[in-house]
């Protein structure tokens, strides 16, 4: 079977990998991709915001299934292009990817089900949204309602602080997704995220990971995209891993399935483990960029049979998948400067050597310059992923390939996996 891959990351490097590995697989497209894709895929430019040109392309290169990556264009509607005009897809479409691309409609999912999650207000102006602050008390949460790269948070410690960031979200600090904005009530505990396949009726668990959000080592500095991630997430034990399942993942299958608006393809809840059991945080209608890397990275089961019956909604007749007891854990190299302003252009060399020491390098962010010199293109720029008996073992054969590259306009956290190790004492 033929595959396009819809994306340029390190996620879209990770399922490029895995799915190449799949007998099942004759030719991999991808676009755009990146170097790190391109060692399995035929790169491709594809505008993707004409939904026309990819199904033609899909009609000319006999495209088996189309997997698309990133949230933009499943909030965008291309499943449902693509689906229209007969191709397998995974991926939900437009109104199933409101799960990630509106929070509003996500909190007024919970509250119709039962889920549990953090007390909320929806906010159409800013007197709306004073109001709820008013009522709320610090601290508390305001949320941009639309796609916002992952930047439409904002945890407020004091009231004047939550003022002022509902004064700048409806200034257009966040453009149209921070037209309406969600008042969230503040929950403590630690965070862990759960992934988990759907055809819209059966659920496959895939498996748990926590990532690093926060630029700098100890957790500190502005929030990013994520600075590395391990798997599994052990603090979500296999009773609240099936509370999550029973409490959150299936009432909200089936919500949408009663709703008419079947998600199919893989749910990443983000969640708090609270005093009183998990609660939703979030949803993303996608895998986690870097949680897909160690995901990948404990994979054992073919990747394409998963995610073909995945959209074909075929997931009640496969073999639950497999995954390797080893922790995967990652280590994202940025370019410095990220997130604010990361340097475009630095050079990157070693990256054999550093595979050689026993880590795999998914390209997130680079390109290849004049002579075929490696060179970053991104924030985020290489994820250096590695198993390991334990998640000291796995952070350690990480680290020791990351030492093994050589990217001076470039910077890691050294402390990824530090919650776990400590806990593995
Ligand atoms: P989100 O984009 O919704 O995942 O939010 C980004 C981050 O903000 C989360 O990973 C949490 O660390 C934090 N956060 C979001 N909602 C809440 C909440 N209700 N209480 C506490 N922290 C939150
Ligand atoms: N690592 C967080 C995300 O993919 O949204």
């Amino acid at each position: 079977m033929n595959i396009l891959l819809i994306g340029s990351g390190g996620r879209e490097h990770a399922l490029a990998w895995k799915l190449a590995q799949s007998p099942l697989l004759d030719k991999l497209y991808a676009a755009p991709g990146n170097p790190g894709v391109a060692e399995h895929a035929e790169l491709v430019a594809l505008d993707l915001a004409d939904h026309a040109g990819v199904v033609t392309f899909c009609e000319a290169h006999r495209i088996g299934l189309v997997v698309i990556g990133p949230e933009a264009p499943l909030v965008d509607g291309l499943a449902d292009s693509l689906r229209a005009g007969g191709f397998s897809v995974f991926g939900p479409g437009r109104l199933a990817a409101q799960l990630e691309g509106s929070k509003g409609f996500t909190k007024d999912l919970c509250a119709r089900a039962d889920i549990p999650t953090a007390g909320y207000v929806r906010a159409k102006t800013a007197a709306e949204a004073h109001a709820a602050l008013d009522r709320f008390g610090a601290p508390v949460v305001i949320k941009a309602d639309g796609l916002a790269a992952g930047k439409g948070v904002v945890v407020a410690m004091t009231l004047p602080e939550a003022q002022a960031a509902v004064d700048e979200m409806f200034d257009g600090a966040f453009g149209a997704a921070g037209a309406e904005v969600v008042v969230e009530e503040f929950l403590s505990g630690e965070e862990a995220s759960f992934f988990a396949l759907t055809d819209g009726a059966t659920i496959v668990p895939l498996a748990s990971a926590q990532d690093h959000k926060r630029v700098g080592d100890g957790d500190t500095g502005p929030n990013t995209g994520g600075m590395g991630a391990y798997s599994p997430a052990r603090v979500l034990t296999p009773e609240l891993e099936a509370q999550t399942i029973s409490r959150i993942i299936a009432p909200t299958v089936k919500a949408m399935a009663d709703d008419g608006m079947p998600f199919s393809g893989v749910l990443y809840a983000g969640l708090m483990l609270t005093d009183e059991g998990p609660k939703l945080i979030e949803y993303n209608a996608r895998f986690g960029d870097p949680e897909c890397q160690v995901l990948m990275m404990r994979l054992e089961s073919d990747l394409v049979e998963l995610l073909q019956a995945c959209a074909d909604s075929k997931l009640s007749s496969i073999e639950p998948p497999r995954f390797s007891a080893e922790p995967a854990l990652t280590v994202v190299l940025a370019a410095k400067g990220y997130p604010e302003a990361p340097a475009k252009g630095g050079r990157i060399d070693g990256i054999r050597a550093a595979e050689a020491a026993g880590a795999k390098v998914f390209h997130a962010g680079t390109t290849l310059g004049m002579h075929g010199a490696l060179t970053a293109s991104g924030g985020r720029v290489l994820n250096v992923t590695a198993r390991g008996q334990s998640v000291g073992a796995a952070r350690d054969a990480a680290y020791a390939a990351v030492d093994a590259i050589v990217f001076p306009d470039g910077f890691c956290r050294r402390d990824i996996g530090w919650r776990e190790v400590e806990r593995e004492g």
